[in-house]
């Protein structure tokens, strides 16, 4: 059996080329990035999905750079062969390509990660150029833009009506052109995200977009049944939350019940 390597960009060109599915998971800390990267995961993503999904606050705007980077550095600690992704918070690149730029840098330097991710077609082409020309590697997504929920009228399922498609293609050209080496497509109906994925040269890796994109992504908390709520188009693998509030129960009862610890936990001398 040959050993795994370290997932490299070019790695992710030539499973799109073989048709070769790519795995790409969320994780937001070391255990868990441990866990995902012996798993075999291909791509490890520290989603902006934390600040709604760890850090409570209810949607990905209010998110900082700064609160963002121990938690991508604690994945890229715990990563040996994932190729690991961070997102660039909202508000950290749309003003202009020095501001796209400066916030990878501070992120490549800081977090350690392997590629930035940030939202958004033909208005942010001029940022991705800028930093795949200062040798950063991108990742794009288009779709349902989490950052931009408000302007696009809550969580729409896109790629509907006349001329979406056509849209949707400019705004995946211009990213590939920049220099993107793969697009998330997320909750784009399938015959789109199908269109777009034979259109492209890089790989697309959907999110509510069917079984035809280049490779998938799901938020690891709806993967593994983590959290109370998940979407439609994820599927819950685990029941990782229900494991836990049943070891926490039984901890708490052996505490109450004075049988932890046993003689085998205690120390005598
Ligand atoms: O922030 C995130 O977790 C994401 C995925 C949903 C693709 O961008």
């Amino acid at each position: 059996m040959s050993e795994r390597k370290k997932v490299r960009i070019h790695h992710l060109a030539e499973m799109k080329q073989r048709g070769e599915k790519i795995a790409m998971l969320t994780a937001y800390d070391m255990p868990t990035a441990r866990h995902f990267d012996a798993a075999g995961a291909d791509i490890l993503l520290v989603g902006d999905s934390l600040g709604d999904n760890i850090l409570g606050h209810g949607n990905t705007g209010a998110l900082t750079l700064d609160e963002m980077i121990p938690f991508v550095r604690a994945v890229t600690r715990g990563t040996e062969k994932a190729f690991v992704v961070a997102d660039l918070p909202f508000g950290t690149y749309e003003v202009s390509p020095e501001q796209a730029v400066e916030s990878s840098i501070r992120m490549m330097k800081l977090g350690q990660p392997n590629a930035i991710k940030f939202e958004g077609g033909r208005r942010v082409a001029r940022q991705v150029k800028a930093v795949t020309d200062a040798g950063i590697p991108f990742m794009g997504h288009l779709g349902f833009t989490p950052q931009s929920e408000n302007a696009l009228g809550g969580r729409r399922i896109q790629g509907r009506g006349d001329g979406a498609y056509e849209e949707m293609l400019a705004d995946a050209l211009a990213l590939q052109e920049a220099g993107a080496f793969a697009i998330v497509l997320e909750m784009v109906i399938e015959p789109i995200a199908t269109k777009l994925t034979k259109a492209l040269q890089v790989p697309t890796i959907g999110i509510g977009a069917g079984p035809h994109t280049d490779g998938q992504v799901l938020v690891w908390l709806d993967m593994a049944g983590m959290g109370d709520w998940s979407p439609s188009f994820s599927k819950k693998f685990g029941e990782v939350g229900a494991a836990m509030r049943d070891a926490a129960t039984d901890y708490v009862a052996e505490v109450k019940a004075n049988t932890f610890p046993a003689a085998e936990h205690t120390f005598t001398k």
